[in-house]
C-alpha cells in the first residue's frame, strides 16, 4: 500500500489554516487505501527560538488535535520527530546532495530569515533537506500539505531524483504533493492578503484551535469583509479575497465545494452570512476544542501514544536508513 506522510509544526497556536489545509485532509486520507503516517516536527520547530516549556506543551496539544480531529492513533502511526533519529541521520546525506543555491531560492526561507540572514540559524537553512528525509525515510508517495509547502516539495523531489542519479539507483520515490481542496490557502481574517499564520501577532487574524465558541463567533464577527452583497457565482469572487476567504471556510467546513456554497448564499449580506458561518464553525470545531482540552488533562496516555508511535515508525525507517547507508559505502552494521 501507498504511504502517505505529513507533519505540522508544534510551534504553538494551532490554527483553522492548519486544520482545513492539512489535518482534515490527513483525517480524510486514513483508510485502506494508504498508510498514514503523521509527525509533530519538533526538529523543524527548533530552527527558530522555542522555550523548552512552551514546546513541550505545543508538542503535546498538537498530538492533541490530531487525535480530536480524527486521527487513529491505531491506524495512523502518529509521533514526534524527535523520537525517530533517523530523520535526523538521513538529513545529513541530504545536506550533503542537496546545493546551497537551492535553499537560497527558498520562500520561506527568505520570508522567515527576513533581513539579518547572517543571524538566521544554519538549521532554518538547512530547513527543507530535513523535511525532504521526513518524507522519503519512509518512502512517502503521497504527500497531504498546504499550498505554501509546494515549493519545499519540489525541492524534495529535487533531493530524491539527484540521490538516485549520483549513486546510480533507484531508490528514493519521487513524491506527489497533495495540495487539493477548497482551504488550501486560508487567509488572515484580518487581512485577505496575508494567510493565517500561527505567528501573526494580531489573534483576531485567526482562529485557533483551542478557542471556545465565544471566541470563533466573535472572530468572524468582526472578520473583514467588503460592503457588497455576496455573489452566485464564482467569477463574483474575483478581486474580493476577504469574501473569498470566508466562502471557502464555509465549503471547506460543510465538505462542499465554493460553487455550492454561493448557490446557496448568493444575494445574501455579510450580515446574515457571518452569522451562518459562525454556526457553522461552532458546530465542527467546538467538538474538537472540548477533545483537545480533554486529551491535555492525559498527559500519560499522550506520552504513551507519541512512544508506540515512534516505536511503529522506527520500524519502516531504521531499514530505509540502513540501505542507504550501504548505497553511500558507509560501512557497519546490516
Ligand atoms: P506548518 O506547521 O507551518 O503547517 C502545517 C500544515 O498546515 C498548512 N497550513 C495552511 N493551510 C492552509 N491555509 C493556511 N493558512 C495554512 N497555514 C499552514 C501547511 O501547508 C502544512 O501542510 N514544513 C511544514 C511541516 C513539515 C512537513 C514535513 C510537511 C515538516 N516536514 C514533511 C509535510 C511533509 C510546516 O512548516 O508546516
Amino acid at each position: 500500500t501507498p504511504r502517505v506522510f505529513s507533519g505540522i509544526q508544534p510551534s504553538g497556536n494551532l490554527h483553522l489554516g492548519n486544520y482545513l489545509g492539512a489535518l482534515k485532509r490527513f483525517v480524510d486520507m486514513q483508510g485502506p487505501e494508504f498508510q498514514t503516517v503523521y509527525c509533530m516536527v519538533d526538529l523543524h520547530a527548533i530552527t527558530t527560538w522555542q522555550d523548552p516549556k512552551d514546546l513541550a506543551h505545543s508538542t503535546r496539544e498538537l498530538c492533541a488535535g490530531f487525535i480530536a480531529a480524527g486521527i487513529d492513533p491505531e491506524h495512523s502511526i502518529l509521533f514526534n520527530q524527535s523520537q525517530v533519529p533517523e530523520h535526523a541521520q538521513l538529513a545529513w546525506v541530504f545536506n550533503c546532495v542537496a546545493r546551497m543555491g537551492w535553499m537560497q531560492r527558498m520562500t520561506q526561507w527568505k520570508d522567515k530569515a527576513g533581513k539579518n540572514q547572517q543571524n538566521a540559524s544554519l538549521g532554518l537553512f538547512a530547513y527543507p533537506s530535513l523535511m525532504a528525509a521526513d518524507i522519503l525515510i519512509y518512502h512517502a508517495t503521497h504527500v497531504p500539505v498546504g499550498d505554501d509547502q509546494k515549493q519545499h516539495l519540489e525541492l524534495t523531489r529535487d533531493i530524491a531524483i539527484k540521490f538516485n542519479n549520483d549513486f546510480g539507483v533507484d531508490f528514493f520515490p519521487i513524491t506527489e504533493p497533495v495540495i487539493e481542496g477548497t482551504a488550501t490557502r486560508v487567509m488572515s481574517l484580518r487581512d485577505g492578503s496575508k494567510k493565517m499564520s500561527k505567528s501573526d501577532t494580531s489573534d483576531m487574524s485567526r482562529i485557533n484551535m483551542t478557542d471556545d465558541a465565544d471566541a470563533i463567533a466573535k472572530k468572524i464577527r468582526k472578520a473583514k469583509t467588503d460592503p457588497d452583497a455576496l455573489p452566485s457565482e464564482i467569477d463574483g469572487l474575483e478581486d474580493r479575497p476577504e469574501a473569498r476567504n470566508l466562502v471557502n471556510i464555509y465549503a471547506a467546513l460543510n465538505d462542499q465545494t465554493a460553487e455550492q456554497v454561493l448557490a446557496d448564499v448568493g444575494g445574501k449580506q455579510f450580515g446574515d452570512f457571518k452569522p451562518m458561518l459562525a454556526e457553522l464553525a461552532v458546530e465542527k470545531l467546538s467538538p474538537i476544542s472540548s477533545e483537545m482540552a480533554r486529551l491535555m488533562g492525559e498527559e500519560a496516555e499522550i506520552d504513551q501514544i507519541l512512544a508506540r508511535g515512534a516505536e511503529r515508525a522506527r520500524t519502516i525507517a531504521s531499514p530505509i536508513l540502513q540501505k542507504t547507508y550501504e548505497i553511500v559505502g558507509m560501512v557497519g552494521a546490516g
